[in-house]
């Protein structure tokens, strides 16, 4: 009395019947399906990489398919990508885009990606203008749990700006875009490449030092808060020399209607030497966070909808 194999569930059956179907690896070559995700318009684009919308063909959940391109990268570049993917593998926190699977054909890599469909705070403010106070602390909050958590594992982003902060269509914030990140084995392991963008890069980067991992990503969050808050950028310049004198002097000015708690913070992370910078910890006990929960985005499901509304 054998009964056989159990049924297949939906899914296994649909994976069986691709895995048999000659045209899903047509489809794949062509670039209309990356594994079961079908694949859709372009929603961004980096240096080396397009990213397009996907859908999973049965259960029809959206990702973000970063698309690169092998030939187009160097042996350097292609080290970077695998070095993203080693260190995106590891991070699951609900303020970091998860990484959920990588598909690999002999000349592109696809990055299947979680989902942000609320664009990122960069163009968010470009459009809408500085975030309020109530907004800011909301998402400062959430940047930082996600900073917090990378570096208790030994994770430096070193490219954090406005652009890597992507949004849920409910307003959390997702952290992006790990190719420029670094494991180091401990806090005190020093780092000599410059990496990330100049408006957002710490002073010892310009100074061409040896630089600890954590205080940089502090010095982005500093930049970062300072854009929220106020709209603009804190050090600007025409050239990148000018910049660099500006950012090395920490020649930049708070506006004096920004509210006092909020003021102390930006300029106890935009302090020039690393060592007297605020430490990750530090920020989390700051007065201007103090009304915000931590770690908030436990709260998440039930925040989203006023954090939407103070975003609107
Ligand atoms: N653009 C780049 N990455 C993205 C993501 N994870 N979600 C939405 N848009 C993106």
């Amino acid at each position: 009395d054998d009964e056989g194999p159990p049924p297949l569930t939906p899914l296994q059956k649909l994976t069986a019947d691709m895995c048999k179907d000659e045209k899903t690896i047509k489809d794949l070559i062509v670039g209309r399906r990356v594994g079961f995700y079908k694949v859709r318009g372009e929603i961004g684009c980096g240096t080396f990489s397009r990213v397009k919308l996907g859908f999973h063909a049965l259960t029809k959940d959206k990702v973000a398919l970063k698309i690169l391109d092998k030939t187009r990268l160097d042996s350097q570049a292609q080290r970077l990508l695998y070095k993203e993917i080693s260190n995106m593998e590891c991070l699951h926190h609900p303020n970091v885009v998860r990484l959920f699977e990588v598909v690999e054909t002999p000349s592109r890599l696809y990055l299947v990606l979680e989902y942000a469909g609320g664009g990122d705070l960069h163009s968010r403010i470009a459009t809408d203008g500085k975030l309020s106070d109530n907004a800011s602390k909301i998402i400062f909050a959430q940047i930082l749990s996600a900073i917090k958590y990378m570096h208790d594992i030994n994770v430096i982003h070193r490219d954090l700006k406005a652009e890597n902060v992507l949004l849920t269509c409910s307003g959390c914030v997702k952290v992006a875009d790990f190719g420029f990140s670094t494991q180091v084995s401990n806090r005190s392991v020093a780092l000599d490449t410059f990496c990330g963008s100049p408006p957002y890069a710490a002073p010892e980067l310009f100074r061409d030092e040896c630089y600890l991992g954590a205080p940089v990503d502090v010095w982005a969050m500093g930049v970062l808060l300072f854009f929220m808050v106020t709209g603009t950028m804190p050090f600007r310049a025409e050239t990148i020399g000018k910049l660099r004198r500006c950012v090395i002097e920490c020649a930049y000015t708070v506006p004096p209607w920004v509210p006092g708690p909020c003021q102390r913070l930006i300029k106890g992370i935009l302090k020039g030497d690393p060592a007297e910078r605020h430490a990750v910890d530090q920020m989390l006990g700051c007065d201007w966070l103090l009304p915000v929960q931590f770690p908030w985005t436990m709260a998440t499901p039930e925040l989203s909808s006023p954090l939407q509304s103070m975003l609107d």
